[in-house]
């Protein structure tokens, strides 16, 4: 395994992330929809950066299992508690492949009328995801690599790993 975004470039950037949410929503109390497995520690890194007022959800998606590709076939394996309607929501994702997974979800929270929706990603694999909507807050966008660590799993293994890696 090869050090791809070291654990100090990580922290400097959910930093600067979550200085741009606090000015952007200032007097607003936003809901964090997390999406799980893999955004829970840049969720949770984040949030501790976080001064104004705010709420957490959390949301699971599977479509990878123990591949390294998506099967494109997204389920739903725990639904959001919160309610969405008439709230200002921004949604976590640790990484953005193929884009299949924040479509489904962008479409999912959409429908059901939030105030407003924002997507925060760590990592977007530039040649590979295709988008018809921009990222509102964006970590890095890396090359097309399989990445571990930091929340990213390869078989569920290494989300533990403070840096990330390319396996
Ligand atoms: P997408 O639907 O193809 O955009 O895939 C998004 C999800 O696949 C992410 O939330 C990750 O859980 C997982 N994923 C995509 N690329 C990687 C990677 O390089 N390492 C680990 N997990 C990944
Ligand atoms: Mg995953």
């Amino acid at each position: 395994m090869k050090i791809y975004i070291s654990s100090e470039d990580i922290q400097k950037k959910v930093k600067s992330i979550a200085n741009r949410i606090n000015r952007d929503y200032k007097g607003k109390i936003p809901i964090f929809i997390g999406v799980l497995n893999g955004a829970f520690v840049f969720l949770s890194d984040l949030i501790r950066y976080i001064k104004i007022d705010c709420e957490i959800d959390f949301l699971k998606l599977s479509s990878y299992g123990d591949r390294k590709i998506s099967t494109g076939n997204i389920k739903m394996l725990k639904e959001l508690n919160c309610e969405v309607k008439g709230r200002d929501i921004i949604v976590v994702e640790d990484i953005i492949d193929s884009g299949l997974s924040i479509k489904f979800m962008k479409t999912l929270i959409e429908n059901q009328k939030p105030k407003s929706l924002k997507i925060a990603a760590l990592l977007l694999k530039k040649d590979i995801s295709n988008l018809d909507f921009k990222i509102d807050y964006l970590g890095f966008t890396i090359e097309n690599k399989f990445v571990v660590g930091y929340g990213l799993d390869y078989a569920q293994k290494y989300r533990n790993l403070k840096a990330i890696y390319v396996l």
